[in-house]
C-alpha cells in the first residue's frame, strides 16, 4: 500500500556547516525528519519536514512513564553512490518486538520502508563518503498522551532522523564487570530497545567511566554469573578457536543486528559458533589457561569494537594485541565489505534506496 507521506523540503541545506572528514558520533543533523503521529488507533499526518524541536506538552506520558523506543541502523554508499542501508528489516522488526513489550503500537513495515526511502533520498548527500563513517539513522517512538494518570498511552510519534557519524569507539574498549548493579533479568524488558534500559545503565556507566572504563559489562541479574551485553553492544569470546555468544533465549539481551550478521558471517566462514551460556568464571578460566584468544562487542553504532581489558572483582585482565586477533579481524573485514557495498551481498543484507522515490 503506498502512504501519503507529505514532504515540505528544507529552504537552505545546512550541510556546507559539517565537517565530514572530522565526523563525532551523533552530534550533526540531516536537513530532514520524518514524523508520524498516532491517534485513534492509526498512523497519521505522515510527515517528511525540516529538521528541527518538536513542542511537546508538559503532560506528555513519554517523559513521565517511559512509554519510548529506539532503533538504529546504518547508510554507506554503493559503488555508484547510491545510499544502501543495512539490513533495514531486522530493525523495524525489532522495533515492533519493542513496541509489544512497552504495550506501544507497532508500526507498519510498507510505511516504514516507504518513509526510509523518502527521507534518505531527500537527504542522500548526507551519506558520508570519507572511510570509516556513515549515515546513523535513528527511527524512535513515544508516547505523546498528555495524561498524568499511570496508563497505557493512546497517542504516539513516530520519527526517523539521521546524522552523518564517524566510529563511536576510536580504541579498542575497556569494560567493567559489574557484580552490583543490573541490566535485566528474565521476565523484563532487557531484550526490548527501549529507553528506559540505557536510562537505567547511566550511574554505573558514569561511575565505570570515572575509573577509565568505557562501559559496564552486564551480568545476568539473578546469580550475577552470566555474561549478558555491554549495553551499546553484544559480547563474544573466542575460546580455543570456538566463537561463543550468549544466546537470546532468557529474553534479557538485544537481538542485535550485527550480532546475528557476525554470527552468520562466522558460521559461513566455516567457524564455530556457540549461541549459549557463557560464565565469567569461563572466561576467567580461559583467561588463565591462556586459551580466551579474544573478547570483543559489535553494534551498529560501534560496529566490531575489541575489547582489550576487562575487570573483574578488583583485577584487570588484559587480553591479547588486537593485530593478532585473526578470526575476529577476519569476520569484521567482510562484514565492512557487505556493509558498504563492496563485497558481493550473499546474504540479501542491502537495501538500496531507490532513485526517483520522491516522484512516486
Ligand atoms: C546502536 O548501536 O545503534 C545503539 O543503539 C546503541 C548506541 C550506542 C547508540
Amino acid at each position: 500500500m503506498a502512504y501519503k507521506i507529505s514532504v515540505q523540503k528544507i529552504e537552505k541545506s545546512h550541510i556546507g556547516e559539517v565537517d565530514f572528514k572530522n565526523l563525532p558520533f551523533g552530534k550533526n543533523f540531516a536537513d530532514h525528519i520524518f514524523i508520524a503521529d498516532y491517534s485513534d488507533g492509526e498512523w497519521r499526518d505522515c510527515r517528511i519536514v525540516p529538521f528541527g524541536d518538536f513542542t511537546l506538552h508538559p503532560a506528555t506520558s513519554a517523559l513521565h512513564y517511559g512509554q519510548a523506543l529506539f532503533e538504529g541502523m546504518k547508510a554507506e554508499r554503493d559503488a555508484e553512490g547510491n545510499p544502501i542501508i543495512f539490513r533495514p528489516e531486522k530493525n523495524i522488526k525489532r522495533l515492533n518486538v519493542s513496541a509489544e513489550r512497552m504495550a506501544m503500537p507497532t508500526f507498519p513495515e510498507d510505511l516504514f520502508f516507504e518513509a526510509l526511502d523518502k527521507l534518505l533520498t531527500l537527504d542522500h548527500d548526507w551519506v558520508p563518503k570519507e572511510p570509516n563513517s556513515s549515515l546513523y539513522i535513528r527511527p524512535y517512538m513515544f508516547a505523546t498522551e498528555k495524561y498524568v494518570g499511570i496508563k497505557v498511552a493512546e497517542n504516539y510519534r513516530f520519527a526517523i532522523f539521521s546524522s552523518p557519524v564517524g566510529a563511536y569507539y576510536s580504541q579498542p574498549v575497556k569494560v567493567y564487570v559489574h557484580d552490583q548493579y543490573v541490566r535485566a533479568f528474565p521476565g523484563g524488558v532487557g531484550y526490548a530497545k527501549a529507553a528506559g534500559n540505557y536510562g537505567a545503565c547511566m550511574l554505573p556507566m558514569r561511575d565505570v567511566r570515572k575509573l577509565g572504563y568505557d562501559q559496564n559489562l552486564w551480568l545476568d541479574g539473578i546469580q550475577h554469573k552470566y555474561l549478558q551485553e555491554i549495553g551499546t553492544m553484544n559480547v563474544f569470546a573466542i575460546i580455543d578457536g570456538v566463537i561463543i555468544t550468549p544466546s537470546l533465549d532468557a529474553g534479557t539481551i538485544l537481538d542485535g543486528v550485527t550480532r546475528d550478521s557476525i554470527i552468520r558471517i562466522a558460521q559461513d566462514e566455516g567457524y564455530v559458533v556457540q549461541e549459549r551460556d557463557i560464565s565469567i568464571d569461563e572466561i576467567l578460566h580461559a583467561h588463565s589457561k591462556g586459551t580466551l584468544e579474544d573478547m570483543f562487542g559489535t553494534g551498529t553504532a560501534a560496529t566490531i569494537a575489541p575489547i582489550r581489558t576487562f575487570y573483574y572483582k578488583g583485577k584487570d585482565y588484559e587480553l591479547p594485541p588486537v593485530e593478532g586477533r585473526e578470526i575476529s579481524n577476519k569476520l569484521k573485514e567482510r562484514y565492512f565489505a557487505i556493509h558498504s557495498g563492496k563485497a558481493e551481498d550473499v546474504f540479501g543484507w542491502i537495501h538500496t534506496v531507490p532513485v526517483n522515490v520522491l516522484q512516486n
